[in-house]
Order: structure tokens, then C-alpha cells, then sequence
């Protein structure tokens, strides 16, 4: 039998392939990827301003407080609830993945071991909640060579103290330029 690691996730195999998701909208879809883009964004220039500033050991600084400020700006000025997460955790407390999304995370590194580009790794669908209908996105979010300093396979021994006062049960380390570091999560009541 033609065996597809994808097979447990049809639907969200019909998003990527670019097919409209049952009950999905394509303007809610398209208002969850500009929030994404706004927050990478955002987040990558405090990123690297601090980063030559004072160094990557100043930037975990910044990454701890204005990684959760940024999410929470967008949050309340949106209406969606916008967040990071990871299957390898430094903010275990804030970031922990839930079923679903760990169910996610894991059919990312899947289709990335499958050849898929990572930068374009998306999945959208509609969850039943307590609340009612719930619109849940997430986009992959891909190691890049600045993401090295603090996440890659040696850190330099000024940002492994910065990390270990800061994290002591980090887990976030080791990954290479080209693997899924986490995703952006969203959601959205509909
Ligand atoms: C200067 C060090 C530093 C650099 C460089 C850095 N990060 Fe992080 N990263 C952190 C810290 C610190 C946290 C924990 C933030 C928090 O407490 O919410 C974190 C958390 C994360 C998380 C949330 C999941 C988790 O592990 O808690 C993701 C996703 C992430 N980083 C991705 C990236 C990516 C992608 C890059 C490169 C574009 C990058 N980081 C570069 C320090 C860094």
C-alpha cells in the first residue's frame, strides 16, 4: 500500500497544496499571514539591533521581554490571540504547545524531512471549542544563520550564561540552518 506520511492530516495537506480549506476563508487566512509577517518582522529588527548593540548575551534580554510584548500587542489590537511555540522549548511556561499544535509541529518536521521548504509550511483549519468555532493557523518558522548565536549547536560562552540564568531547562539548542525552529500559532473565534 502507497504509504504518506501525511495521511493522518488530509485536510491540512489540501491547504498546503494551495486548495481552499472547508471552512476556512481565504481573508481570514490572508489576515493571519500579515499579523505573522508583522510580528517576525517586528521581532527580527529589535533582534538584531540588539544584537549589534551589545552582542547576542544582550539580545536574550531582549528576546525574553519583547518577544511575549510584541505578541501581546498584536493580540489586543487584533482580536486574535498570536503566540510562538516549539516541540524544543527555552519558555516552557509561555510557550508549551497544546495537542493540536504539537500534532502540527510534528507534521512539520515531517514534510521538512519530505523536502518541503519550511518558509512556506502553513496549516489552517477550524476547531470546535467551548467558546464555539475556532479559527486555528500556524506558519512554520525556519533556522536561519542569525538564529545560530542562541539556538545552534555551540553558543558562545557569554550567551550560554546569559541562557542558563534566564533558562535553566532550555532545550531550545542544536538546530541547524534549514530546520523548523517552531511555528507562529494564531487564533480566532469564527
Ligand atoms: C539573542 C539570542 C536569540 C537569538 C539570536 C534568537 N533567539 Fe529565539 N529565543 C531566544 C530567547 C531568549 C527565547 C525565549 C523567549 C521567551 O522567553 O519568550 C527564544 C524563543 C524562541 C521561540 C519560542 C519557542 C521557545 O523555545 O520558547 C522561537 C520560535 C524562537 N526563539 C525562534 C527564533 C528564530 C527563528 C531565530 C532566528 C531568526 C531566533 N529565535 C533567534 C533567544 C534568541
Amino acid at each position: 500500500m502507497h504509504k504518506c506520511p501525511f495521511m493522518s492530516f488530509p485536510l491540512i495537506l489540501a491547504a498546503t497544496a494551495g486548495l481552499a480549506q472547508e471552512g476556512v476563508q481565504d481573508a481570514d487566512l490572508a489576515e493571519a499571514k500579515a499579523l505573522v509577517e508583522r510580528f517576525g518582522t517586528t521581532l527580527q529588527k529589535e533582534l538584531k539591533a540588539a544584537m549589534t548593540d551589545g552582542g547576542p548575551q544582550n539580545a536574550v534580554k531582549v528576546c525574553r521581554e519583547r518577544a511575549p510584548a510584541i505578541a501581546a500587542e498584536i493580540s489586543e489590537e487584533s482580536g486574535w490571540t498570536v503566540g510562538r511555540t516549539s516541540l524544543k522549548l527555552r519558555n516552557a511556561e509561555l510557550n508549551a504547545p497544546d495537542a493540536w499544535e504539537r500534532a502540527v509541529l510534528v507534521q512539520f518536521d515531517e514534510r521538512k524531512v519530505a523536502g518541503e521548504d519550511v518558509a512556506t509550511m502553513t496549516v489552517a483549519e477550524v476547531v470546535e471549542s467551548d467558546e464555539g468555532n475556532r479559527l486555528r493557523v500556524m506558519k512554520a518558522i525556519p533556522t536561519v544563520q542569525l538564529c545560530l548565536s542562541c539556538h545552534g549547536k555551540i553558543v558562545n560562552a557569554n550567551v550560554g550564561v546569559a541562557l542558563a540564568e534566564n533558562y535553566p531547562e532550555d532545550q531550545a539548542r542544536g538546530y541547524e540552518v534549514g530546520d523548523v525552529r517552531g511555528a507562529f500559532t494564531l487564533s480566532t473565534l469564527r
